[in-house]
């Protein structure tokens, strides 16, 4: 055995308690693959005299500074979310010379290119596998096992609180907010859930793996996002009469117009191989030129799940220290791609209006969506769920994005239209 690795977490929530309890778990298997064994030295929390498991009092500070000049650690561990101070601790111990473990897609989406700078100016490393897809080996088989390929399409189910309400909602007719409530007490949820449900965290990862994806870097503000704050039990109700399931997905094209990176509901066909991941699990699919279609799948949220990812890059750092070498690939952006505009994609979608109950109201909106070079493929009108009123839903062909806008703007202003319900986009292997 070499010399031991000592860590400094920093955090011990979730994520942080699950690392510790994976490092003693697996304690024996760690030391023997590494060749050393790798204990926390020191973890950083706000409330150092809170009880907390697997990590005991002696080990416990609420000052950075104690982990940061401790000349023992070499590893710093980022377990404590949010953008500020996590990124000037990572950017301080990378300075330092340390090598930095995350699983914080927040950082690496918005300072990620700092943080590499940082990095490969001070001869060291930074790992990031935890911050897409929890538990799923997705950031290394993209940097690493698809580099021999040119990669077109990646699209997957990337947070695990909406996935797991969504499949709730279906399954047990569960309202929105319990079902929120119930993915808080989980642990899969951010502190504050807004990012999760609006699609935020979901956008993060996206930026990550299409930056990785087509080497060229994405900002979160290419990213059009769009929540499932909108889906309501008649949406997800709607979807299973018609044959599909709603998720959330995260979608990155290589389009001739440029990259489109963008984040929403769908309508997936319950044929579909992503229909079938449900609650907390992700997947994640790749298209490339050499290999077709993969398919990553596996917990994307969770302590022990997520800390399989964390404790996996502790190892790759620990060997790289024992071996004197750096064994991982930095920024992988070595072109700039335009960005391709929401209004270029094309897609099918589902319509769900409220109107009139009243002769040749059907007519009328036939005619506004014909009028906007919008063709349909299918309207149905059979849940008896409101009172004097209609509903209708339309599924369309497939259509420029542009397009569907003019039209829903033409249905709105028709007198006989009460309310424009809710529009998804429905995924049908024919966008692009
Ligand atoms: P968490 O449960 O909220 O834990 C955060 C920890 O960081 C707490 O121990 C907290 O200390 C500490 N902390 C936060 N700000 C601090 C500050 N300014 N100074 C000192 N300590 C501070 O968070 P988590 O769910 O473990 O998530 C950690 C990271 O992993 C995030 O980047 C998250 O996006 C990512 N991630 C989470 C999951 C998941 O399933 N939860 C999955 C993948 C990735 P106190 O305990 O004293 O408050
Ligand atoms: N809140 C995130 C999710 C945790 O639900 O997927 C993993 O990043």
């Amino acid at each position: 055995m070499g010399k031991v690795i000592r860590i400094g977490l920093l955090g011990a929530g979730t994520v942080g308690t699950g690392t510790a309890r994976v490092l003693e778990l697996n304690q024996h298997e760690i030391a023997e693959r590494v060749g050393t064994s790798i204990v926390v030295s020191k973890v950083l929390v706000r409330d150092p005299a809170k009880e907390r498991h697997y990590l005991s009092q002696a080990v416990r500070t609420d000052n950075f500074d104690d982990i940061l000049n401790d000349p023992d650690i070499d590893i710093i561990v980022e377990l404590m979310g949010g953008l500020h101070p996590a990124k000037e601790y990572m950017l301080q111990a990378l300075a330092a010379g340390k090598r930095v473990v995350t699983a914080n897609k927040d950082v690496i989406a918005q300072f990620g290119h700092d943080l590499f700078d940082m990095a490969a100016a001070h001869q060291t490393e930074i790992f990031f596998e935890a911050s897409v897809g929890g538990g799923i080996p997705i950031i290394t088989p993209l940097k690493e096992c698809l580099n021999a390929n040119r990669i077109t399409e990646i699209m997957g189910i990337v947070n695990g609180t909406t996935n797991y309400m969504l499949t709730k909602m279906a399954e047990c007719g569960s309202d929105y907010d319990s079902v929120l409530r119930e993915a808080q007490q989980k642990g899969y949820a951010e502190a504050d859930p807004t990012a999760d449900v609006g699609g935020l965290d979901a956008a993060r990862k996206a930026v990550i793996l299409s930056s990785i994806a087509f080497n060229s870097r994405v900002r979160l503000e290419d990213v059009s996002v769009e929540g499932i704050t909108k889906i309501t039990p008649d949406d997800i109700a709607y979807a299973a009469d018609l044959g599909y399931v709603v998720k959330l997905l995260a979608v990155g094209k290589e389009l001739a117009d440029g990259i489109n990176v963008r984040v929403h509901p769908v309508f997936l066909p319950k044929t579909h191989p992503l229909a079938s991941v449900n609650g907390v699990y992700n997947a994640i699919f790749v298209h490339g030129n050499a290999i077709g279609d993969a398919m990553f799948y596996g917990q994307g949220a969770g302590s022990l799940p997520t800390a399989s990812a964390v404790v996996a890059d502790i190892m790759r750092a620990a060997q790289d220290i024992c071996r004197g070498q750096l064994s991982s690939v930095g920024c992988t952006c070595y072109e700039q791609k335009p960005i391709c505009p929401l209004e270029k994609t094309r897609s099918s979608y589902y319509v769900r209006l409220l109107v009139d109950d009243e002769p040749g109201v059907l007519a009328q909106i036939a005619t506004a969506f014909g009028n906007a070079g919008v063709s349909l493929k299918s309207v149905i009108q059979t849940r008896q769920n409101v009172v004097d009123h209609a509903e209708i839903v339309a599924i369309t062909h497939t259509v420029e994005h542009a397009k569907i806008q003019a039209a829903l703007a033409a249905i709105r202003d028709l007198s006989v239209v009460d309310e424009v319900r809710n529009i998804i986009r429905v995924e049908n292997g024919e966008d692009d």
